[in-house]
């Protein structure tokens, strides 16, 4: 299996590779914005994966430019069976525009994934094994319609919940697109862990909140990356049918079972998923990813056949 993960180089993208990287079957590419910190995630995946099984791609997702380059890069890998759409900012403590002049977490954590992903299907739709992609996304946020890049009214969890939110539409507007012919090629759906997860995060959160979750994390409240790592890595390696069966679902695990946990009207609502889809696009400004959507978007002819 080749897997792409997005924000591999901290928190639960650094799980999810390291559980990954245990499994001689995996190669994996590593997507993240530092140099330096992609090559230690890198040296340490090596202790247990041979070197040629991982490579690294250096993007910053705040910026267009540099998800065109890394789409470059990328377009050597003939197929790709998972894409794990993780990379997220977190707690911030104002509100940052990138250089396209958009709300940074609606550009990193979903806008420039969302450009990533739909570049990606053609490679995603030739894997024998199946190709997914995972987005780590759990249920909650809103969508600001008359204020999508959050002008008039910003904090960090608005910002964060509503790039979630857009996670979910683009993961179930995918699945409704692949469904409309026939056979779901790539599945596509949300994961959310169940219990929150200790990562680089906690170190980034002003001294109350972390002593408050230090505290909680002594009740027991918090799970490591390695044991998120545990958890998710299945959801990459299972088979074509078993995945199929969870596009176009948010999902978690409880009790050793697994739950939809969709909610919001907005996420269940094919024409707000439209509308979202179609505001992105204008947002990405970007031909190779209209061209991207429209292969989708167009009649089932217009899909080549998978090999
Ligand atoms: N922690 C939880 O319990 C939890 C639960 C559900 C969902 N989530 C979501 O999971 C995702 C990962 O969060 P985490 O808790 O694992 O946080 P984290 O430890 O801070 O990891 C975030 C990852 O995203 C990368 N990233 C951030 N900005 C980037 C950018 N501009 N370009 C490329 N990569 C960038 C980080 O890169 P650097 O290593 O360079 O910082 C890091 O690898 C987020 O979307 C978060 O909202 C977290």
């Amino acid at each position: 299996m080749k897997i792409l993960i997005t924000g591999a180089t901290h928190g639960m993208g650094r799980g999810v590779a390291r559980a990954l990287a245990a499994h001689p079957q995996t190669e994996l590419v590593l997507l993240g914005r530092s140099e330096q910190l992609l090559r230690e995630t890198a040296a340490e995946l090596s202790q247990c994966a041979a070197p040629e099984r991982v490579r690294v791609i250096r993007c910053d997702l705040a910026k267009m430019r540099d998800v065109r380059a890394a789409l470059a890069e990328l377009r050597d890998l003939s197929a790709l069976d998972a894409v794990f759409v993780n990379a997220g900012i977190g707690y911030a403590p104002r509100h940052e525009k990138t250089e396209d002049g958009l709300d940074a977490h609606f550009q990193v954590n979903y806008l420039s994934q969302f450009m990533l992903t739909l570049n990606l299907l053609e490679q995603l739709e030739a894997s024998k094994q199946g190709g997914r992609v995972v987005f780590n996304a759990p249920a909650f946020g809103e969508v600001r319609w008359d204020d999508l890049q959050l002008d008039k009214d910003w904090d960090y969890e608005l910002a964060i919940g509503q790039a979630m939110v857009a996670k979910r539409m683009f993961a179930a507007r995918l699945h409704d697109l692949y469904a409309a012919r026939g056979e779901p090629r790539v599945s596509c759906f949300s994961y959310e862990i169940a219990k929150t997860v200790w990562t680089n995060q906690l170190n980034v959160i002003p001294r109350p909140m972390r002593l408050m979750a230090t505290v909680m994390k002594a009740f027991g409240r918090f799970i490591s990356v390695d044991e998120c790592g545990d958890i998710m890595a299945p959801l990459f390696l299972e088979g074509r049918e078993e995945s199929a069966k969870k596009s176009g679902r948010l999902l978690t695990t409880k009790g050793g079972e697994l739950l939809d946990r969709e909610k919001n009207p907005e996420v269940l609502d094919a024409a707000a998923r439209k509308r979202l889809w179609d505001v992105s696009l204008a947002l990405c400004g970007d031909e190779a990813t209209a061209r991207a959507a429209q292969r989708l978007t167009a009649p089932p002819a217009a899909l080549a056949p998978a090999p």
